[in-house]
């Protein structure tokens, strides 16, 4: 009796299961096929791209080294962006696996069946957090590390796609001029322009940069995201080849340093933010806009933020006073994501901001920063000293 009693006190009903769920594999094939299916029925951006399985005539593999061996500057520009690094980024590492949803994640950062340890077959009760997984045989765990990579934009059906280059040496690989590939916005929108509500869930996917464009003034002037974030330059597209235009690699954003020595790419375009600043009687007038992003400013990842630092000094050079104004989205995450304010810039969009003049000061500087996360964000992840902004404007002032 006083087992049964003891049993019965120490009783918990087991917890409503959470989480994916791993089923054996019915064979690669019926795998890829479920898998295939299971795609087939969900919206774009939470799909693989093309199939990443099919190699192509004439290269060993798809790794960017094996690119890059003939496309050597083109390696080196796309090595030091982002792109490259989508999978390893420090910050991505931490927020992945934290949740079932990681499936989502995959198809942006490392889009290619390959590169995909797990596949989704179904959800379990349609929750996305509870996907039902097989293992991928095929998996390339080296290609995956390389994130966003030369094949993800150039592999389709086992051919390169590209913008059709003509009159040069026959290239090793099978090519063809992909008119969705050359309309450069569609590739770009993929992954940059995704807006999904997920109701009882603590995530959402709202990535509008797409959007953004269209509705500002470069859509109509004819000029796309690859004009601006791919500018080209004279040398060759391949080793031995004529002298083109090259598109470059290296994606520059915001310019904010994700991994020492390698990031950001090089200058290829100043930052987005134009800042001036004035003493007009008795206010400093600090004048900024949006002058050179196609879309708003900062776009992308709800989390960032620019920012403009004031600070006043007197003749010693103290501080005397400082102010400084925010720029960016604000979020609450619980119970559910819901933005509660937007004070962005739209292209081309000019503010000013005046500021009255403390009496001992007798100058300022006016320092523009960009930024990725909070202190707060990065210490929750642990993520030390990982760099979390740059500093693009330093302006001084004296009157
Ligand atoms: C053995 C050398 C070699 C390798 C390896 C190689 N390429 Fe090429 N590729 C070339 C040559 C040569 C050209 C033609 C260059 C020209 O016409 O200026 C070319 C052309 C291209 C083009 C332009 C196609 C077009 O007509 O629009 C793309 C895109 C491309 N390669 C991507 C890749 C990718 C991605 C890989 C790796 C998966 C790769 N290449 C591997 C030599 C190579
Ligand atoms: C397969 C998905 C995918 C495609 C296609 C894609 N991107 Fe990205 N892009 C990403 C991801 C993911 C990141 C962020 C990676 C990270 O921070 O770890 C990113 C980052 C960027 C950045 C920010 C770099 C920075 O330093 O903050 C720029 C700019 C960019 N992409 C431009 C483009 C352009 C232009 C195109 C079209 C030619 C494009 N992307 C196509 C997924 C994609
Ligand atoms: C008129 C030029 C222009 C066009 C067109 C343009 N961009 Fe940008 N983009 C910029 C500039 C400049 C920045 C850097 C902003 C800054 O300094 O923070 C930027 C930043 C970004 C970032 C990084 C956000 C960040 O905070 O670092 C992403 C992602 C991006 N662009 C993607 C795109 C995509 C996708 C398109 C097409 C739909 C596009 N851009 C079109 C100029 C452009
Ligand atoms: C995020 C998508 C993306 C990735 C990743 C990418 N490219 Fe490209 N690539 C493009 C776009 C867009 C163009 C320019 C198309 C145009 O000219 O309109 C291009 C053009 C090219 C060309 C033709 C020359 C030129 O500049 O027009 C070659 C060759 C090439 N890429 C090779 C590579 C190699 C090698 C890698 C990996 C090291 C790579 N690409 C990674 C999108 C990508
Ligand atoms: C629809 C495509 C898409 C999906 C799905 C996606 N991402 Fe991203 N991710 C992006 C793009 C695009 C960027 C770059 C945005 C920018 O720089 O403005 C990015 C950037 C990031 C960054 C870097 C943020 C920064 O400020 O540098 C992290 C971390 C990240 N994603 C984590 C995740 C996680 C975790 C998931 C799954 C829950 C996920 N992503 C799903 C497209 C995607």
């Amino acid at each position: 009796m006083i087992v049964l009693t003891l049993l019965t006190a120490c009783y918990r009903a087991p917890p409503a299961p959470t989480g994916p769920v791993e089923l054996p594999s019915a064979g690669f094939e019926q795998d890829l096929a479920a898998t295939q299916a299971f795609a087939a029925s969900r919206p774009e951006y939470e799909r693989p791209l093309g199939d990443g399985l099919s190699t192509v005539p004439g290269l060993p593999d798809l790794s960017a080294r094996t690119c890059g061996a003939c496309h050597p500057a083109i390696y080196e520009a796309w090595a030091s962006s982002t792109h490259a690094h989508a999978w390893t980024d420090r910050q991505y590492q931490a927020e992945i696996g934290k949740s079932g949803n990681r499936w989502l994640c995959l198809n942006c950062h490392t889009p290619l069946r390959a590169q995909q340890d797990l596949w989704p077959v179904g959800l379990v009760d349609g929750d996305v957090e509870r996907p039902e997984l097989v293992r991928n045989v095929a998996f390339d765990a080296a290609l995956r590390d390389e994130g966003i990579t030369c094949a993800v934009c150039h592999v389709r059906d086992g051919r390169i796609v590209g913008p059709g280059l003509v009159g040069g040496p026959a290239p090793p690989h099978p090519v063809q001029a992909d008119p969705t590939f050359l309309a450069e916005t569609a590739m770009c929108e993929r992954c940059h322009q995704a807006v999904a509500e997920y109701p009882g869930k603590g995530f959402v996917c709202t990535f509008r940069t797409g959007e953004e464009w269209r509705a500002g003034p470069y859509d109509d002037e004819g000029v796309g995201c690859v004009d601006c974030h791919m500018t080209r330059s004279a040398g060759p597209a391949a080793v031995g080849g004529p002298e083109r235009a090259v598109a470059h690699h290296g994606w520059r954003g915001a310019g904010i340093p994700k991994v020492a020595g390698v990031q950001p790419p090089v200058e290829t375009r100043p930052p987005g933010l134009d800042v001036t600043a004035a003493r007009e009687g008795d206010a400093l007038v600090v004048r900024y806009q949006n002058a050179l992003a196609g879309h708003m400013l900062p776009t992308g990842d709800p989390e960032r933020w620019v920012q403009i630092d004031v600070v006043f000094v007197d003749a010693g050079g103290a501080t005397v006073a400082s102010e400084s104004t925010r720029i960016g989205q604000v979020w609450t995450w619980w119970p559910a994501p819901e933005k509660q304010s937007d004070n962005r810039l739209a292209p081309r969009e000019a503010r000013s901001w005046s500021l009255g003049v403390p009496a001992e000061a007798v100058g300022a500087t006016v320092t523009a920063s960009s930024h990725r996360i909070t202190q707060e964000t990065a210490d929750y992840h642990h993520l030390g000293d990982y760099p979390r902004s740059v500093v693009t404007h330093t302006l001084t002032v004296g009157w």
